[in-house]
């Protein structure tokens, strides 16, 4: 069965190699407005976004975080800010909110012949902290997470990781 939405999640892999060619701002425009219609808890969507492509800042990323070293042209911080929220209860869910809004840029990308990979910031007290400097972040504001954007220099097949073992139905370890 052909389904084309299945078939851009399955694409979706991380690239970690990109070409020298800068994202046009439409596109990152674009990947904004599929983060934007994530769901929410209580729709209180209590993120906001810093969209990088200054190369010295982008560099600083690069030297600063291990795990980021990366030579995308553009990032995303994906950034928390419960103080959006209106519903104190609605506050608790931020990383859920902005996870959503996260996998929503990272899937928008394929279609758009993008790259991307989820570099991990919060909840590590030294990323946040390299982070917020670099992007300038007030106290109030977390980065949860930065993606990097770019054209792919690096092809990754698709795959689906569908493992039946952690299926259960009904109840926990059930036999199917
Ligand atoms: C919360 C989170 C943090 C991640 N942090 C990093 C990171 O710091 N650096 C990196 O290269 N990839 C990072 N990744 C990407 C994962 O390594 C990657 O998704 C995983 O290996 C599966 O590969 P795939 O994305 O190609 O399916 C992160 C992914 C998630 C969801």
């Amino acid at each position: 069965m052909k389904n084309p939405t299945l078939e851009t999640i399955l694409h979706r892999r991380s690239i970690r190699k990109y070409t020298d060619q800068p994202v046009e701002p439409e596109k990152l425009d674009l990947l904004l407005q599929a983060a934007m219609a994530a769901p929410s808890a209580m729709n209180c969507k209590p993120w906001e976004f810093v969209v990088i492509t200054d190369p010295e800042k982008l560099a600083l990323f690069r030297s600063r975080l291990i795990f980021g070293n990366r030579n995308a042209p553009a990032a995303i911080v994906v950034c928390g800010n419960p103080s959006l929220s209106t519903n104190p209860a609605a506050r608790l869910f931020w990383v859920e909110d902005c996870s959503a809004a996260t996998e929503n840029i990272l899937i928008a990308a394929v279609g758009l012949g993008l790259g991307t990979v989820w570099v991990g910031v919060h909840p590590v007290a030294e990323f946040v902290r390299i982070v917020r400097k670099i992007a300038d972040l007030p106290k109030h504001v977390t980065p949860l997470g930065l993606i990097y954007v770019g054209y792919p220099a690096e092809e990754k097949p698709s795959r689906t990781q569908y493992a039946a073992d952690r299926v259960h139905l009904q109840q926990y370890g059930k036999d199917k």
